[in-house]
C-alpha cells in the first residue's frame, strides 16, 4: 500500500488494515477449499498468480494497494500490480559454483588491482541463490501465466544443472573471456532464459542473483527478442565479493 503520512506518522492505521484483510480475505480463505470458496474460481482455477489477482480485486475497494505478493511456498511467489490479467511469477532456486575474477587480457598484478582477493589464482566458491521472475497474462481458464512445471524445467535444464558444481571460468564457455562477476553471470542467465521463456508464452522480467549475504545483482529482461543490444541494468548492492 502507499499513501501520504498522516499526523500520527502512519500511512494507514495498521489495526484497521489488518481488520480489512482478515474480514475480506484471510478469514474466508483459511481452511477452505479454494476451488469452491469464491465464485471467481468456478471458471478460472486458483493458481497462486490468479489468487493474488482476486485478492487484489477484493481488497482494492478498501485499501490503497500498490502490490499483492503471494507466496505459495518460500521458493515460489506471485506479484500482482493491478493491471488486468497481467501478473509476475518468481521461482527461487540455487546452485553452487566456483569462480575467479580475472581478465585473461590483464596481468596478474592488474587483476589483483581491480578484483582484489577475488583474483587469487585458484578461485573460490559461492552458494548462489537465483530468483527468476517471469511476466505474463493469466490464462482465463487455467489461471496460469505459464506452465509452472515447464518453467521450472527450463530453469533447471538451462541454468541450474549446467552451472551447479562447476568452475564457471573453465566449465562454462561463455566465461572463458567474460569475467564471471555476479553481474555478468546474471546477464548470461538472462540471455540463456530469454528465448525458452518466450516459447512458454511468458516473458523474462528479472533475474536476481544473490552471490553472498553482501552482494547481489539484478538484470531486467530484454525488451524484445530482436533487441540483442538492449541495455542491461545490473545493480550490485556491494562490490566486495
Ligand atoms: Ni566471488
Amino acid at each position: 500500500m502507499a499513501g501520504e503520512l498522516d499526523e500520527y506518522g502512519m500511512v494507514l492505521n495498521l489495526s484497521d488494515v489488518k481488520h480489512v484483510i482478515k474480514r475480506e480475505v484471510t478469514s474466508q480463505l483459511d481452511f477452505s477449499y479454494l476451488n469452491e470458496v469464491w465464485p471467481e474460481f468456478a471458471y478460472t482455477l486458483p493458481t497462486t498468480e490468479y489468487l493474488a489477482k482476486v485478492i487484489w480485486d477484493r481488497l482494492a475497494p478498501y485499501l490503497p494497494l500498490v502490490k499483492i505478493q503471494l507466496f505459495e511456498h518460500p521458493e515460489l511467489w506471485a506479484d500482482y500490480l493491478g493491471n488486468a490479467m497481467e501478473a509476475y511469477l518468481t521461482i527461487s532456486t540455487h546452485f553452487s559454483a566456483a569462480h575467479r575474477l580475472a581478465s585473461p587480457r590483464l596481468s596478474y598484478e592488474e587483476n589483483c588491482e581491480i578484483y582484489g582477493k577475488c583474483a587469487r589464482p585458484h578461485g573460490h566458491g559461492h552458494n548462489y541463490h537465483l530468483e527468476v521472475t517471469v511476466k505474463g497474462v493469466i490464462d482465463p481458464r487455467t489461471g496460469m501465466l505459464a506452465d509452472l512445471a515447464q518453467l521450472q524445467a527450463v530453469i533447471d535444464d538451462t541454468v541450474v544443472e549446467p552451472f551447479d558444481h562447476t568452475f564457471l571460468n573453465k566449465d562454462i564457455p561463455y566465461f572463458a573471456e567474460v569475467v564471471p562477476t555476479a553481474e555478468n553471470i546474471a546477464v548470461h542467465i538472462r540471455d540463456l532464459l530469454h528465448e525458452p521463456i518466450r516459447q512458454l508464452g511468458a516473458s523474462l522480467h528479472k533475474v536476481k542473483l544473490i552471490e553472498s549475504p553482501n552482494n547481489s545483482a539484478e538484470v531486467y529482461g530484454l525488451v524484445s527478442s530482436t533487441s540483442e543490444n538492449a541495455a542491461a541494468v545490473a545493480l550490485p548492492q556491494l562490490a566486495t565479493v
